[in-house]
């Protein structure tokens, strides 16, 4: 019997490393598996999808640009994916795929287990009401702040996502021109794509009044994606500050979890890919 197939499905997605780090997984649990990657424009998802499926497909993680759209092609959705609209894992159901999102437990994971933050009573601001800011809100709130700030370039989409999160004791949606009224924040994080240029690289002009050296920033990106916004709040003052490569491989765990059953230990991959990609400001 040949061995069940997985695979990673974005645009683009050649430098993916969901392949390499649930390779390492399934070393560690004993399983074999092959796990690859699938590049596909928006336009062809769905027929991308079910052909992974016609050939035994039994898995994607989905990333850039498809969440939003891959939660339309589930038949069912996990509690979580249910919450945040968008999916970033399909599990093979009988005749469909059940969606899931791990990206809020995998960025929760990352900021409580490996960098011991007490997220509890924290303000927060998010940046981005996108694919990625959607997958994160939820877990945030579960996880305890005290306040929810939102801010997005196109302001439909950020009072779009406070509507979802249905939490107004908590979430804040705001307008950029007024981020010089809301203070210092304990937590700032960039869900935005603009390190990857896909925006035409225009900065969020935020202001320094938002940070004290007590900050946590944290980018989702990681790599050079990640290094102009953390370079800003470098510049601006913050020291405390965080790339999404841990929570890169918190997610994939999850994932891993939701296909195979268990749980597997994070320490080692990210350790190698950390040593690999240096700290999160090294490709500056
Ligand atoms: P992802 O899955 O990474 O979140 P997405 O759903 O395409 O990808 O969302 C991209 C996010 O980055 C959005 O919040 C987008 O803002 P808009 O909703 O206004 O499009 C934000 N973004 C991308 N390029 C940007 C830029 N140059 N300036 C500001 N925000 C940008």
């Amino acid at each position: 019997m040949s061995a069940a197939r997985y695979a990673v499905i974005g645009h683009p997605v050649a430098h993916s490393l969901s392949p390499r780090i649930h390779q390492a997984f399934a070393r560690q649990a004993g399983i074999e598996l092959e796990y690859g990657s699938i590049d596909c424009p928006p336009e062809q998802l769905a027929d991308q999808v079910a052909k992974f499926a016609g050939t035994g497909g039994r898995g994607l993680n989905v990333t850039l640009p498809h969440k939003r759209a891959a939660y339309g092609l589930c038949s069912e959705l996990g509690p979580t994916a249910k919450r945040c609209g968008v999916v970033n894992t399909l599990a093979r159901i009988d005749g469909g795929w059940r969606g899931h999102n791990t990206d809020g437990s995998g960025l929760v994971r990352d900021l409580t287990e490996r960098r011991r933050q007490d997220l509890r009573g924290r303000k927060v601001l998010l940046i981005g009401a996108g694919g990625a800011a959607h997958g994160v809100a939820p877990a945030l709130l579960d996880a305890g702040i005290s306040a929810l700030f939102i801010v997005n370039r196109t302001d439909a989409r950020t009072d779009a996502l406070a509507d979802l999160l249905a939490d107004p004791a908590r979430v804040h949606p705001r307008y950029y021109a007024d981020m010089d009224d809301l203070g210092p924040f304990d937590l700032i994080i960039n869900a935005t794509s603009i390190g990857h240029g896909d925006g035409g690289g225009e900065p969020v002009p935020l202001p320094g009044s938002m940070l004290t050296p007590r900050t946590d920033v944290v980018d989702l990106s990681y790599g050079r994606a990640a290094v102009g916004f953390l370079a800003w709040a470098r510049a601006a003052g913050a020291d405390r500050l965080f790339d999404g490569l841990g929570m890169l491989v918190e997610q994939a765990a999850d994932s891993f979890r939701i296909w195979h059953g268990k749980r597997p230990y994070t320490d080692e991959v990210y350790g190698e890919l950390r040593r690999e990609f240096g700290s999160p400001l090294a490709s500056a």
